[in-house]
């Protein structure tokens, strides 16, 4: 990502904060409105986006109906709306704010494929009501587990975390897995086929040995940003 393109995630939460509103441009020419409440998007999350569109491109005619699980401001399922017009993508959240924003995102970039779902609790990430089955899962849950939010690095690093929705960041266990493990064994149950999550750097060896104990398998995707890993989790039958 060239310098020009890189977002200043703290000046985007607190003018959020402040004004009510901020917008951003992503990588593939989508543009994103985010409302004060709802998770501002990184500029990993952009490079996500981009590194699911040339996913999805490579794996094309298998992938028919994709769910991004935390829609938050509808930045990852927006985006794959807009490259992917004949595909279907469902968006799920648990936070009212969210689903209004990403709905409007929807509308303005005029992806008629986009449709939403409201979530009603924290364990559970794909809404039952979801029409057919889901071919891929993509996901940027909350990931920053207790140990993480306690230390002084993460204070550092990540100042805008005050601003952050907490539902959008703390994925209420010690190492952030829950969130990754929760979406797993929901996916099993829609016949879901792959899931491209997006982790920390940190947090992945923790990540893959608690998924190994499932039947999946795991190709850990190094990107080119130190907190962006791509993880693309195969359910085997
Ligand atoms: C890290 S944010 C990512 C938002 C957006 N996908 C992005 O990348 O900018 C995680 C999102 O997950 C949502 N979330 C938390 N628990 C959820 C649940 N059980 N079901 C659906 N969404 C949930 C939060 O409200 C938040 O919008």
């Amino acid at each position: 990502m060239s310098k020009n393109n890189l977002l200043n995630v703290l000046n985007l939460a607190q003018e959020a904060a402040e004004k009510g509103t901020v917008e951003i441009a992503t990588l593939n020419g989508t543009r994103i409105t985010v409302k004060r409440g709802v998770f501002v998007p990184d500029n990993e999350t952009l490079l996500f986006v981009s590194k699911c569109i040339e996913m999805i491109k490579s794996m094309n005619s298998e992938i028919e109906t994709i769910a991004d699980a935390g829609v938050g401001s509808g930045v990852i399922a927006v985006s794959l709306g807009k490259a992917f017009p004949a595909k279907k993508i469902y968006g799920y959240d648990i936070s009212e704010r969210a689903l209004k924003t990403a709905k409007l995102n929807a509308k303005n970039n005029n992806t008629k494929n986009v449709v939403f779902y409201k979530n009603y609790r924290l364990g559970s990430w794909i809404n039952r009501k979801t029409p057919r089955k889901i071919d891929l899962i993509v996901s940027n849950p909350p990931y920053v587990g207790d140990e993480e939010l306690r230390s002084a690095d993460f204070k550092r690093d990540y100042p805008d975390y005050k601003l952050q929705p907490k539902a959008g960041l703390l994925s209420l266990d010690r190492v952030g897995l829950r969130p990754y493990i929760s979406i797993l064994k929901s996916a099993k149950k829609f016949g879901v086929k792959y899931l491209l999550f997006r982790c920390n750097t940190e947090n992945v060896n923790a990540i893959t040995s608690a998924l190994a104990r499932e039947k999946i398998k795991i190709e850990v995707i190094k990107t080119e940003s130190k907190a962006l890993l791509l993880m693309r989790v195969t359910l085997i039958k």
